[in-house]
């Protein structure tokens, strides 16, 4: 055995496994359950006047699932697989690495209970009652011990710019956490905001903001910068450039929340720092892109046959694209035509769909064949298919949303030569109808994409066996 194969036969894949295939199964969930709801804003009846089926209730059980469940289990089994590997060592505290597997899987079950059942606290991407939160605060911390504790025993000097971004996420979301669900306990699954008013709404906001900044944006970042020159057999683009992009990405985001709350009771100037921060946070977040992309340089003829490679790239493109979206929307006279509309609906999946959606998918069809002993997923024509059916789907999810959320804007605010409203607000409810319905068949294509997944991952996996491989970090420019 040489020196890399020594090192690879201790490293902990156990629990990278295992949150890679829960990642695929709650990929499946949680996109069906967005597909259910889209299908309940066309077709109202849907709710079947069940309450735990009421649209409300499964809202929330949606994004939970995509984001936490779908995204979380993705992120705990790539930030695992990749900080063993470019330290050289096994996972610190292996029983508290599985206690994060259990503890997670257990989070997602009581949300997937206690949403449908009716118990939030109403605060969006913090729903779920304090007991919950206590768990997740218990699970979060463990997963920075294990995390840290594995960089702090490294044995390579160098710390491979994904495990900063993998830490600068789980540090800020343990802080986002903490912070915005403080909270007075009433009963078992009620309790009310440590804070009041505006306060309650900013702090909600930061948090929100940074959910997306921080869990939805940095730790896939990590992803991006270990798997996309893995995949493409290429060093990073820049490692100078990747800095620069950590640094000022993680500085810029905190400041970026009060852009959710324009035009709100929150004082005027706090609402214009939220806006200068978010048109700033478009260089960081292009540079990144840049980087990420230009990383291919020398190999775009892969593009042409590598599928996993292309889910990489084009989510990139959609990060691009949407980090271009929101600091526009971010400047009040634009977010006083997008708010509350379907725009922001449209925005909020060119970001979920195309650039978590993807990245995600792109870094597991690396990992789960490794971590079975195979060399690639069972079927790559089936990759192939997820990537052009995901793809198409996202185009019309996001194109039938921008186009309503516009309509819905504009005829808001159109008044007739008396200063009446042009438009009764049902009007425009009615002049939606048939992007909703649009927006139900671009899911269905995301969610068999998904689906073809699940099937593929079923049978590498079947094909497979465990196995922990040995590879080396990418090298730095
Ligand atoms: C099959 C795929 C999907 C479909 C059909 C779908 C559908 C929906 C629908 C209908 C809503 C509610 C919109 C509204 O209230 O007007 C929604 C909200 C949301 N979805 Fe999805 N979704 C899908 C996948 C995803 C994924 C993969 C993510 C994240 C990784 C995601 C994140 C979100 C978020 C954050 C919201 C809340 C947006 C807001 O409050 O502004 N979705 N989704
Ligand atoms: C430079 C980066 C970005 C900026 C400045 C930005 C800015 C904005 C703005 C101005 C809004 C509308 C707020 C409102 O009118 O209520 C918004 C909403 C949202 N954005 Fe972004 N965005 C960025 C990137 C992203 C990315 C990459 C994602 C997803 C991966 C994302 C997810 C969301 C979500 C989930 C919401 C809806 C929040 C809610 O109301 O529930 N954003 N963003």
């Amino acid at each position: 055995m040489n020196e890399p194969q020594a090192r690879a036969a201790h490293y902990h894949d156990t629990v990278v496994r295992q949150f890679s295939l829960m990642a695929v199964v709650w990929g499946v969930v949680g996109m069906l359950v967005g597909v259910i709801i889209a299908s309940q804003l066309a077709w109202p009846e849907l709710n079947f006047g069940i309450p735990w089926l009421s649209y409300g209730r499964l809202r929330p059980l949606h994004t939970n699932a995509v984001i936490f469940a779908f995204g979380g289990c993705g992120l705990f089994a790539t930030s695992y697989y990749v900080v063993q590997r470019t330290c050289s060592v096994p996972l610190f505290a292996p029983k508290l690495a599985a206690f994060t597997f259990w503890g997670w899987q257990l989070v997602i079950v009581a949300a997937a209970i206690s949403l449908p059942l009716g118990y939030t606290s109403g605060k969006e991407y913090a729903e779920l009652e304090w007991p919950i939160d206590i768990l997740i605060t218990l699970v979060w911390v463990s997963y920075a011990i294990v995390f840290f504790g594995t960089i702090g025993i490294r044995k390579v000097r160098h710390i491979y710019v994904a495990n900063w971004f993998f830490g600068a996420f789980i540090l800020a979301i343990a802080l986002l956490h903490v912070v915005n669900s403080a909270e007075v306990p009433y009963s078992w699954m009620k309790s009310y905001s440590a804070y009041a008013g505006v306060q309650d709404a900013m702090i909600q906001w930061w948090y929100g903001h940074n959910a997306v900044g921080f869990f939805l944006t940095t730790g896939f970042l990590g992803m991006m910068y270990y798997f996309i020159p893995k995949q493409a057999e290429r060093p990073v683009y820049s490692y100078r450039l990747s800095i620069v992009h950590f640094w000022a990405l993680i500085f810029t985001y905190m400041w970026a929340g009060p852009h959710h709350l324009h035009y709100t009771a929150l004082p005027d100037w706090t609402q214009s720092v939220g806006m200068v921060f978010s048109l700033i946070l478009l260089a960081p977040s292009w540079g990144g892109m840049i980087n990420g992309i230009m990383t291919l340089s020398g190999a775009w003829h892969k593009l042409r046959d590598d599928p996993i490679l292309r889910f990489m790239i084009v989510s990139l493109s959609f990060y691009g694209m949407s980090t271009f979206e929101g600091p526009m929307m971010s400047i009040k006279t634009v977010n006083a035509l997008s708010h509350y509309t379907d725009w922001t609906i449209g925005h909020v999946h060119s970001g979920a769909l195309g650039w978590v959606g993807l990245i995600t998918m792109g870094s597991l069809y690396y990992l789960i064949p490794r971590m079975f002993g195979q060399k690639k997923m069972y079927s790559v024509k089936a990759i192939e298919v997820h990537f052009w059916t995901a793809t198409i789907g996202i185009v019309f999810y996001i194109a039938a949303m921008w186009i309503a959320g516009v309509m819905q804007g504009l005829m808001w605010r159109a008044l007739n030569a008396d200063g009446t409203l042009t438009y009764t607000f049902v009007e425009s409810v009615k002049a939606t109808y048939p992007f909703y319905v649009v927006r139900v068949f671009g899911g269905l294509l995301y969610l068999f994409g998904m689906l073809v997944m699940a099937w593929n991952t079923w049978m590498t996996v079947a094909n497979g066996r465990s196995v922990t491989v040995a590879v080396p970090a990418p090298q730095a420019a």
